[in-house]
């Protein structure tokens, strides 16, 4: 029979999804449109839980666990990992060594040790390990990346990210630190520091100066519950050929938001504003793309210029292809499409966020040779 990848003619990938809370129902939805896709089993934690899932797809003859091994030992081609932050490593370490390829859920884990020890199982067994920044997958995302990757901005020494919601602190277990390990930076900030990075092409970096607060969350007139995680964080963060990256990321401050997206080059600047600032959760740079100009001299006068956005940023077509993405790189057995060669920096911008707003100073960051 001939093969397509590892597939062979007529026969369907096999993937599983671990972890069934909110984002599992975006990952089945779109693998539930893919004909050349079958789900073949769903696993938490929570006893019950990934059985309601697939019963609420009609999946009712596909098997579910609590115990992520049992799926694990059924071979899928493939696993989504869309469990809450703090157990992505545990998670994806386990379908990695059990030669399953991984789609993990963003931030790629909490702790930079924890990335590491991801990247080494995928270095170790040789399977796709792809952490899910769906923005990459819009249009405007990509002209983006592609203006500045063009050199039309000459060398880009500066980018100011970020953002902020001005209410928008998602509750459930986004606000606890056992299951998040942090709050709207690892929630949307991770979004901010990949939209920036992987448009000028990820760079090493070597120290980070933050701070983190949480006035917000543990105030009862915005945020009634526990909480125990930051609501609010802004770092400036220096890379190894010195580029300089000033980050803000807010799920609620009273302000619409802390800034446009710029890239300063010494041939032009690049501004992308806010989505939607005038929305409570629109000033934050997290996911869509507001409008864009470039800044330059021309005939030794200084022009601003619109540049027209793609009218097609839909979120839920990105998520249909990260996850598509995936499947694909599993048949082809292609390389990773969001590789941990990237996303290790943006963990250890994230890591060193956390410890150098711990420690009040700023801390170096050292990424292990993996
Ligand atoms: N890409 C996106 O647009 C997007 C949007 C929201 C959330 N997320 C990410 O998705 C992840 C999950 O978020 P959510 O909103 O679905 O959270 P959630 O709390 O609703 O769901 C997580 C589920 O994982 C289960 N779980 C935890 N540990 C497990 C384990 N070891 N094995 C099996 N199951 C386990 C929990 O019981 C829970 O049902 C987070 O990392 C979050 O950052 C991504």
């Amino acid at each position: 029979m001939k093969q397509r990848g590892v597939l062979k003619m007529g026969s369907k990938l096999r993937i599983g999804i671990i972890g069934t809370g909110g984002i599992a129902h975006n990952h089945m939805r779109s693998y539930l449109q893919m004909e050349d896709v079958e789900i073949i089993g769903a696993s938490d934690i929570i006893p019950g839980k990934a059985r309601a899932f697939l019963d609420e797809f009609g999946l009712t003859t596909v098997p579910d666990f609590t115990d992520n091994d049992k799926l694990l030992a059924l071979k899928p081609d493939g696993v989504s990992v869309c469990t809450y932050n703090t157990q992505h490593d545990v998670c994806a370490i386990a379908a990695l060594k059990a030669g399953v390829n991984v789609l993990c859920e963003k931030p790629m884990s909490v702790t930079l040790d924890q990335a590491v020890a991801m990247s080494r199982a995928q270095v170790e067994t040789g399977k796709i390990l792809t952490i899910g920044f769906q923005p990459r997958y819009g249009a405007n995302m990509r002209m983006i990346r592609d203006i500045i990757q063009s050199g039309a901005l000459g060398h880009v020494y500066y980018i100011q990210t970020g953002g902020g919601r001005r209410r928008g602190i998602p509750g459930r277990t986004f606000v606890h630190k056992k299951y998040a390990g942090v709050g709207c930076l690892a929630d949307i900030g991770c979004y901010g520091l990949d939209m920036a990075l992987n448009s000028v092409g990820y760079r090493k970096p070597v120290t980070v100066s933050a701070y983190a607060s949480d006035y917000f969350g543990k105030n009862p007139k915005y945020y009634r519950g526990e909480f125990d995680v930051d609501d609010f964080t802004c770092a400036l963060v220096r890379f190894e050929d010195g580029l300089v990256l000033d980050f803000r990321m807010s799920w609620a401050m009273h302000m619409d938001t802390m800034g446009d997206t710029l890239f300063l080059g010494t041939e032009a600047g690049l501004k992308v504003k806010s989505p939607n600032p005038d929305v409570n959760w629109g000033g934050a740079w997290d996911g869509g793309v507001g409008d864009i100009y470039l800044y330059k001299d021309e005939v030794g006068k200084q022009v601003e210029i619109k540049i027209p956005k793609v009218e097609e940023d839909n979120k839920k077509n990105f998520f249909f292809l990260k996850c598509r993405d995936f499947c694909d790189a599993i048949i082809s057995n292609g390389p990773s499409p969001i590789p941990w060669q990237q996303i290790i920096y943006n963990q250890a911008i994230i890591d060193g966020i956390i410890r150098s707003s711990a420690a009040k100073h700023e801390v170096d960051v050292v990424i292990p040779e993996i």
